[in-house]
């Protein structure tokens, strides 16, 4: 069987007003990740031979996040119809399907595009299939009106409808699937008679039936991947579902979430098997957990690669560029910065690492700190394998400890030191026998002197 041609047209010119925001409305992020790269997603599973994104004037960055997919620009916001037309300039001569999608409305399973496209092609005589759903509350969206055969009968936006029309739960989710064969013509008969004065994508079906065309409704019963966003608290609504999704990934998995409501996910989190997330985890862009591996509340993580069976918190803070080893113990009140952590390596309490490559096996003791610093430039701390660095050393970069090496507590050094050396830098101890009683008699007669 040969593939029927498929091309996707991607709606996003709007500059989101309602947002309140100078950025285009697609490029607002969930879970980090810019919307119109969730619907690409999405779309790329469809295999579509073209996929066109329409853009507004000056939208660069969004041209830049789209690419290599095209992008063609609509000089004027007149309307999602008008938008469509900007894309069929491209489309000329193009004879198989259309699938139109709102930008805006970025969490659309592929499954359930793949069923708006088969709904249409299920009959010949069949020109446009519309993604409806059913919601509680249909304000704001356009309502399908249907004619008793199944047909699309009208699709009325919010403003133009009246009280009784108001009154369908069954609404218009923007995604169409269309006949490019006959597109064009449709598109040539819109008009802007309505209350915004827009050319708007939803008259089409009516059109289509004026050519003799049948329409028909395909339904998803999960109305939250078809939502909308026009403002902030729908975007807020739209980064709960696609961080709950999220959740139940994981949980699905065999990663067990304590009090998974707590956990914050990015796109791109990925967690193996047995990872155990204790409340209240940040995970950023670009983290990967290995098996086994417990992160430990309050932790604050991104961009590092943990290995097996490792440990990390709680309240620990991993920032990016970091890869820490198999069986790594990370304890309270540890950061981490751009430093390569050997297997079984220990940093158990209050210490920052950064800039480190630290061998396997090192014991980095409690407030240890590298310096990596000077006020202009950051330098690179060395540490070989089973290093002790006692407590509160301070390793001022660039340094080199080799293999084996002992950092005295409370060292703070700055040339390098050679395998299995010791290591210490401190003031000279001294020991004055009986000096603190004398100290606090003296203090004491003082006071009293004072008093009388
Ligand atoms: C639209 C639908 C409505 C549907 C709802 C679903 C129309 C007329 N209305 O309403 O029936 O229930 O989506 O969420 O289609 N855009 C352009 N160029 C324009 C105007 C809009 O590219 O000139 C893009 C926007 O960037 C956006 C999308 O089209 O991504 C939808 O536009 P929007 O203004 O948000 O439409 P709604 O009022 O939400
Ligand atoms: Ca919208």
């Amino acid at each position: 069987m040969t593939k029927k041609p498929l091309a996707c047209v991607i709606l996003a010119a709007g500059k989101g007003v309602r947002m309140k925001s100078k950025r285009p409305k697609v490029m607002n992020e969930l879970l980090g990740w810019p919307m119109i790269k969730w619907l690409l997603e999405s779309v790329r599973h469809l295999e579509p031979d073209r996929v066109i994104v329409v853009v507004g004037p000056g939208m660069d960055d969004l041209v830049q996040a789209v690419h290599p997919c095209e992008a063609v620009i609509q000089p004027q916001q007149d309307g999602t119809g008008s938008a469509l037309k900007c894309a069929m300039n491209l489309l000329q001569r193009f004879t198989g399907d259309v699938l139109v999608l709102l930008g805006d409305t970025p969490l659309v399973s592929p499954e359930t595009l793949w069923n708006l496209i088969q709904a249409r092609r299920q009959e010949s005589g069949i020109g446009i299939s519309v993604l409806g759903t059913e919601v509680q509350n249909p304000t704001g969206y356009g309502r399908l009106l249907m004619d008793p055969e199944g047909n699309i009968a009208a699709i009325r936006e919010e403003k133009d409808a009246s009280p009784q029309e108001k009154m369908v739960r069954l609404i218009n989710t923007g995604a169409f699937c269309m006949d490019g064969k006959r597109l064009e013509r449709w598109l040539g008969s819109l008009t802007n008679r309505n209350a915004q004065k827009e050319y708007y994508i939803t008259d089409l079906p009516e059109i289509a039936a004026r050519d003799g065309y049948k329409t028909c409704v395909s339904v998803t019963f999960d109305a939250d991947e078809v939502r909308g966003c026009n403002t902030r608290a729908e975007l807020f609504a739209l980064e709960k579902i696609a961080q709950r999704r999220m959740r139940e990934h994981f949980l699905e998995r065999g990663v067990t979430l304590q009090d998974p409501e707590t956990v914050y996910f990015h796109f791109d989190t990925v967690l193996e098997e047995g990872v155990i997330v204790e409340p209240n985890v940040y995970f950023g862009p670009g983290v990967e957990v290995g098996e086994g591996t417990r992160i430990r509340a309050f932790s604050h993580i991104e961009g590092v690669k943990i290995g097996k069976n490792a440990s990390v918190g709680p309240f620990a803070r991993i920032r990016p560029g970091s890869e820490l080893g198999d069986d790594v113990r990370i304890g309270n009140f540890v950061e981490i910065k751009k430093s390569k952590i050997g297997d079984r390596c220990k940093i158990s309490h209050l210490g920052y690492v950064g800039d480190c490559e630290m061998g396997e096996d090192v014991n980095f003791g409690c407030g240890a700190i590298t310096v990596n610093y000077d006020g202009f430039e950051k330098h690179t701390t060395i540490i070989g394998k089973g290093v002790m660095v006692g407590s509160n050393a301070n390793l001022i970069a660039p340094l080199i400890i080799d293999d084996g090496a002992f950092i005295a507590a409370g060292s703070t050094i700055t040339q390098n030191v050679p395998a299995d050396a010791l290591s210490v830098s401190r003031a000279k101890e001294e020991v004055r026998k009986g000096w603190a009683a004398i100290y606090r008699q003296r203090k004491t007669e003082k006071k009293q002197k004072k008093a009388s």
